[in-house]
């Protein structure tokens, strides 16, 4: 069968640079813009993740690391199954504006294809939801995340379905499990933007020290 092509499906897919990715982002959080099309587009990434997650992370006072947090779709999931640490991170001070108050610890202005200014071992999860995706955050990425998480902690992120093999995810998951830097617990297609006709996996792994 066909790959199918959805490259073409969102106007961020055609975005190269991550200076280009951050002056879309800064001028889709005008007026809630972006939390619109995410409710008019029916985006489901936030609340499968989370759904997946808490299968695996029982305790709520754990220390959640949301990578690409944007406007606060996966603190606002978080939020509901009671989990009560998370800090959040993003490339678009408008988005991050528009989180809501307190609804993370902690949020900062970050580049997460740079090394991330973190200490090792500093979270019990990593959170990453559509922002493994074309132009935005590349495969290497995944190396801080499992610097920054402790032994046994979680990581749990989705893959735009457009870019897995293109950029060299699938790959990459495997190279991690074969060096015993973690173990996949969860890997299966999900919804995400199922109205557009785009989806993404969803992996969960735990990360082995
Ligand atoms: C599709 S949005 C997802 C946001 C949020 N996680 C959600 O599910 O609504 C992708 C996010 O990745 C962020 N992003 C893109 N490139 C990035 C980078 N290099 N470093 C940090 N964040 C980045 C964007 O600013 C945007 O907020």
């Amino acid at each position: 069968m066909a790959q199918k092509d959805v490259g073409n499906k969102i106007p961020i897919y055609k975005l190269k640079t991550t200076d280009e990715v951050m002056k879309y982002y800064d001028e889709w959080g005008i007026k809630n813009k972006y939390d619109q099309d995410m409710l008019d587009w029916k985006y489901s990434g936030p609340k499968e993740a989370v759904e997946v997650f808490k299968k695996h992370a029982e305790n709520k006072n754990i220390k959640i690391f949301d990578a690409g947090c944007g406007t606060g779709l996966v603190g606002v999931e978080l939020k509901k199954f009671g989990y009560q640490y998370y800090d959040g991170a993003d490339l678009s001070q408008s988005l991050l504006d528009l989180v809501p108050q307190g609804l993370y610890q902690k949020i900062s202005k970050i580049d997460l294809n740079q090394k991330i200014n973190i200490q090792d071992n500093s979270y019990d999860a990593v959170m990453c939801v559509g922002t493994f995706t074309f132009g935005h955050v590349k495969p290497h990425a995944l190396n801080e995340f499992i610097r920054i998480t402790k032994n046994k902690g979680l990581i749990c992120f989705t893959i735009n379905e457009g870019i897995y093999e293109k950029y060299g995810f699938d790959k990459k998951i495997k190279d991690l499990k074969d060096n015993k830097s973690w173990s996949v617990k969860e890997f299966f297609k999900s919804d995400y933007i199922a109205s557009k006709d785009v989806n993404a996996w969803l992996c969960l792994a735990e990360v082995i020290k």
